[in-house]
């Protein structure tokens, strides 16, 4: 090889050395450039977390029940049970239908009936939990926000006076109804 040849071959390396570099330097600026923006943005969501906390504070986003039970319309709540009754058996010994068999609801542990086949989102939820009034409010209100990932296919139950009537007719379908909240 002479060395104008040699020459040629290096000035050819050397080239690409500084196209490489020169890539590396670009694409260093676009980086920089991007950096700031993603730092403003992480600043923006900070801000919008402080200003959140003072709603967390107010509580739960759904009226609680129990205060409405002792005066619930049972009569209404059956009425309100029809929602349900496409899915769901409430009778003395009835079957699991779409749903599973809701008789005697009112503190039975959650996902415990046999032969049910529960969501792992419901089962791994009630682990060592009860339907008590609360849950059973909180479910009821809007099953998928309560228990994410439930494969109860239902809205829920906008109404406070709707869920405390349904509850009230659903404490009687039991063969010792559970005791009322106490006031
Ligand atoms: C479209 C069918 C459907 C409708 C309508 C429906 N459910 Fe359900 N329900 C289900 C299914 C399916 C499950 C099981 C959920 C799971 O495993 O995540 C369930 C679970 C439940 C449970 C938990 C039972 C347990 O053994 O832990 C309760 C309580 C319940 N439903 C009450 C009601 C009430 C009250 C209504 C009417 C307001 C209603 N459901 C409407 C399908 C339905």
């Amino acid at each position: 090889m002479d060395s104008f040849e040699f020459n040629k071959i290096a000035m050819a390396v050397l080239g690409t050395v500084f196209l490489v570099m020169g890539l590396n330097f670009a694409a260093d600026g676009i980086f920089h450039m991007e950096n700031p923006e993603q730092k403003g943005y992480a600043i923006e969501l900070a801000e919008a977390d402080t200003s959140a906390e003072p709603e967390e504070d107010a509580g739960p986003a759904f009226e609680p029940v129990e205060p409405l039970l002792a005066s619930a319309d049972s009569a209404d709540g059956a009425n309100v049970f029809k929602k349900c009754a496409a899915c769901h058996n409430v009778n003395a010994g009835g079957a699991n239908k779409v749903g599973p068999a809701l008789y005697g609801i009112v503190n039975r542990d959650i996902a415990s009936v046999d032969g049910f086949s529960y969501s792992g989102a419901l089962k791994e939820y009630g682990d060592g939990k009860q339907w008590t009034y609360e849950e059973l409010n909180g479910f009821l209100w809007k099953p998928k926000t309560y228990v994410k990932g439930t494969s109860m296919g239902f809205g829920g139950l906008k109404k406070v006076e709707d869920r405390a009537n349904l509850i009230a007719y659903l404490r009687e379908q039991a063969d010792t109804p559970a005791e009322l909240p106490a006031q």
